[in-house]
């Protein structure tokens, strides 16, 4: 499902969109947010419209032929809003699902490069990963997620942590580094073979004294822990159609104020994009909209890599 944005230096965005959503189209429908943004759905595709410095727009329909409809019913609105041919409107290629670009390598670069950084030891274990996963090693957390995860548990006050997804271990290295004195690390994974190269990478790091690796399906180890919320921080980086699993049963058992962090929460930018119906896009499509509507939890979604939630308790 293809996406196309244009952004309109016209000098008062908001009354160019109350222009557009006052149009009398019966079969439009139109949806107003409080911070002052409109979502316009038609039969010809949705179209949303920001109100900026400029107007920013959105337009997004079932293929590049209705998009294209689209766009010119939207550049005709417009012009006809500004009363000038001249309305100066540029669309952008259209964009679909996976290649739409979550961040821009530019950006993600400089995020890399303005980030406590990974060690020379977190840096071994990138290598090594590289080495012995091959293209698996993809699943590794980034260095800048890394450095968030530690300061998010120092900020916590960490001492009872839970991992869902080892792999080769970044994550919970950088979990580990960040627990209070005392504070422990429950891990969980699935696979001996990518665990036991986090092992000699925790000896390495002088954190495996802090962590218990459980080897076997991740939800029956957290329906096994206590039902008491004595967790304070929980990142949850494994197979996908799980997480709504795993969320409840780590929310249950979080304390007030504890963090609840899911990586991968755009999956690539194909959660954007409805086309994407396989079991695992909707399920994080729906974990994203329950997460939220949780009245338990606070939260927040950010464009870090491949989108991250961070939800606390309240
Ligand atoms: C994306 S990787 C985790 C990356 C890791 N957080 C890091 O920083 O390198 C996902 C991991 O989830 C594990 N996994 C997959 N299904 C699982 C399950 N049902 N229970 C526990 N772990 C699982 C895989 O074995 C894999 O190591």
């Amino acid at each position: 499902m293809p996406f196309s944005t244009a952004t309109i230096a016209v000098p008062h965005p908001a009354r160019y969109l109350g222009l557009l959503t006052a149009r009398r189209d019966p079969e439009a429908c139109v949806e107003h947010a409080v911070d002052g943004r409109a979502t316009i759905t038609s039969r010809q595709g949705t179209c949303v419209l920001i109100p900026a410095r400029a107007l920013d727009v959105i337009a997004m329909a079932a293929d590049r032929a209705a998009l294209a409809d689209l766009q010119d019913t939207l550049t005709r609105h417009l012009r006809r809003c500004d009363g000038s041919e001249d309305l100066e409107i540029t669309w952008t290629e259209p964009v679909a699902g996976e290649d739409m670009q979550i961040t821009d390598p530019v950006v993600g670069d400089y995020l890399l490069r303005h980030c406590t950084g990974a060690d020379s030891l977190l840096g071994e274990l990138i290598v090594a990963t590289r080495e012995a996963t091959g293209t698996a090693a993809g699943m590794q957390i980034a260095a800048d997620e890394g450095a968030f995860l530690t300061m998010l548990t120092r900020m916590a006050g960490a001492r009872h942590a839970v991992e869902v997804g080892v792999f080769t271990g970044y994550s919970s290295i950088c979990i580990a580094r960040g627990l209070a004195a005392g504070g422990r690390l429950l891990a969980c994974d699935t696979s001996d073979e990518w665990t036991s190269i986090a092992r000699r990478y925790w000896q390495r790091a002088g954190v495996a004294d802090r962590i218990d690796l459980r080897i076997g399906p991740a939800i029956e180890t957290l329906r096994a822990l206590p039902a008491e919320p004595r967790i304070d921080i929980a990142f949850i980086d494994a197979d996908k159609p799980s997480y709504p699993a795993y969320y409840e049963e780590i929310v249950s058992r979080l304390r007030r104020g504890g963090l609840v962090i899911l990586d991968n929460v755009f999956l690539g930018g194909r959660v954007l994009d409805p086309a994407y119906q396989e079991e695992h896009h909707q399920v994080m499509r729906r974990l994203n909209d329950l997460i939220t509507a949780d009245e338990r939890m606070d939260s927040v979604m950010l464009p870090l890599r491949d989108g991250i939630t961070i939800a606390r308790k309240r």
